[in-house]
């Protein structure tokens, strides 16, 4: 019998919770019940439970003498892959996972001992939001659950899952959480649901469509994760636990590497397409230079137009971030943009340091982006490489164009190690847009040959990587198969780097 067959004969039989026809229902659902959730999470035997006596307090509404011990969540700590976790976890079998002031109690009391002694938390949603029949007193302890979300953000890691619905109150705390998992066909969020939207904006959508997996993890960008089913998003948050610290003052576990640290790849030497505006896939760059092609990432669906997520170097987390030509030609756009910064600053917030692949046009032009706040979003991401203290490493493959040379990683933003790849354009704009106007007068007669001619002494003059390399904007031009071996001497170089900012109570990034 396999350990999830056994936890659901265990809890078939216990008694607690909603009791056995509610949990049916769960499971009718393709949902797990709550206990079984969180034995699945932390490692076999490690649960120590806390509160499981509490009750709520609400006599009112014909709640008296409906008293469940524990009031459906389920708080305590345990271990993954040994290392110490705190979780909480809402049980929808008891009125509907849904927060009453007893229980943000003791999601509190858990979140408290979180930030005092340093381990991370993770959240397992499945809630209707606020206890109707509670009124201010669950509204209060929603609060509570937000300031302590805020004072452990960039202290702990801060995980949620959402493994059912999400509704009002209860989808804030995921957002200020660090990462987001959905499971598919069975999590939705959203602040005001389908049948309210009927009756107020007269919006006809389902809840799928309003705040399903797929319209956070492609659409909003409020969900990082998809999981195929309960234990599939278990599995993914421990994976995902074992590129992280256990806090900001310490560094992300380090793996043994069985992955050669001197491996030189002649396959990337022809990564690039010869014709400049022809795509490639920059995940099999990343793929092919990391530990075991292993890399886990993260906000795959969202903003596609820039890859982010996390790998190991000789053994040690990285995160990584990479303009994806095979997607909006790697232009930065507003979603690509946020999406970026947020993770650059998680990076940096733990001790994470940050490899950057860069290939990238320029910002996407257009009224929508304009109008959108293309500047201040934009602005974000340059802020966040500015700001960010760890190791930091670039290596352009091809286009760095105009101000997103400066955003992704330049030099002049206090990356530590700049490298360029032969094929690398480093240039306020492309040769096609800027021969037009440096040379209008030699092509005014129309001629092609003069045209090529001029394509190719831009290139030359002004777009090749030595020129940026003569002004030491980048320490050196390598080849494509040696960007593994140099990318982990640079890392180890790195290893006790310490960088500071102006003291300040905090900076103000353009939100
Ligand atoms: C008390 C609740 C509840 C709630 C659900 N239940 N939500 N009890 N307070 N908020 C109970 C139901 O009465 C039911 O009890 C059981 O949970 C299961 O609910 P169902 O409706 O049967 O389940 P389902 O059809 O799956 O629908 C789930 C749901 C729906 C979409 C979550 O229950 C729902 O819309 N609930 C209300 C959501 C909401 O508006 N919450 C308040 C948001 S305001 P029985 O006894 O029949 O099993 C808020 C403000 C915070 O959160 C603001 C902070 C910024």
């Amino acid at each position: 019998m396999n350990r999830l067959d056994e936890l659901r004969r265990r809890h078939a039989a216990a008694e607690d919770g909603g009791g056995s026809q509610r949990r049916d229902r769960q499971h009718r659902e393709g949902k797990l019940a709550v206990r079984e959730r969180v034995e699945l999470l932390l490692d076999e035997g490690t649960f120590e439970e806390m509160d499981k006596l509490v009750q709520h307090r609400c006599r009112d509404f014909g709640m008296d003498g409906q008293t469940i011990p524990g009031d459906g969540f389920i708080t305590g700590y345990g271990r993954i892959n040994g290392r110490l976790t705190y979780v909480f976890a809402q049980d929808f079998t008891v009125f509907g996972g849904s927060l009453s002031e007893t229980n943000a109690r003791k999601i509190c009391k858990v979140m408290d001992l979180a930030l005092k002694v340093g381990a991370p938390v993770v959240g397992l949603n499945d809630s209707g939001g606020a206890r109707i029949q509670e009124g201010v007193l669950s509204l209060g302890g929603y609060a509570d659950i937000f300031l302590r979300n805020t004072l452990s953000s960039g202290v702990v890691p801060q995980i949620s899952a959402i493994m059912g619905p999400c509704a009002g109150g209860a989808v804030y705390s995921p957002a200020i959480t660090d990462f987001t998992f959905m499971v598919a066909n069975t999590s939705y969020m959203f602040v005001t649901g389908p049948d309210v939207l009927k009756t107020v904006t007269h919006e006809e959508v389902t809840k799928e469509e309003l705040g399903g997996p797929m319209t956070h993890n492609a659409t909003s960008g409020v969900g990082h994760f998809i999981a195929a089913d309960d234990a599939d998003c278990i599995r993914m948050i421990r994976e995902l636990m074992g590129f992280l610290p256990q806090n900001n003052r310490e560094d992300a576990p380090r793996r043994a590497c069985t992955d050669p640290v001197d491996r030189a790849d002649p396959e990337l030497d022809s990564v690039v397409p010869a014709e400049s505006n022809q795509p490639y896939d920059i995940k099999d760059v990343i793929r092919r230079v990391v530990d075991d092609a292993d890399f886990f990432e993260v906000h795959e669906h969202f903003a596609r137009n820039i890859v982010v997520g996390f790998a190991r170097m000789d053994g040690r987390p990285v995160g990584i971030v990479a303009n994806q030509p095979a997607f909006l030609a790697g232009c930065l756009d507003i979603d690509s943009s946020v999406k970026g910064a947020r993770f650059v600053r998680f990076c940096d917030a733990f001790n994470i340091p940050i490899i950057t692949f860069e290939d990238v046009p320029g910002f996407l032009p257009g009224t929508a982006q304009e109008f959108g706040g293309i500047i201040r979003h934009g602005a974000k991401l340059l802020y966040a490489y500015a700001e960010a203290t760890v190791p930091k490493i670039t290596v352009i493959t091809r286009k760095a164009y105009g101000g997103a040379y400066c955003v992704m990683g330049s030099k002049h933003l206090r990356t530590d190690i700049n490298l360029a790849w032969p094929t690398a354009e480093i240039a306020v704009m492309g040769a096609e847009g800027a021969v037009n106007i440096v040379y209008r007068r030699e092509l005014a007669g129309g001629d092609p040959a003069v045209r090529a001619e001029k394509v190719a002494e831009f290139n030359e003059r002004f777009a090749s990587p030595f020129v940026a390399a003569e002004h030491g904007f980048i320490d050196d031009v390598i080849e494509p198969r040696e960007t593994r071996p140099r990318l982990i001497n640079a890392l180890r170089m790195l290893e006790t780097k310490v960088d500071t900012t102006p003291k300040r109570k905090h900076g103000n990034i353009p939100l």
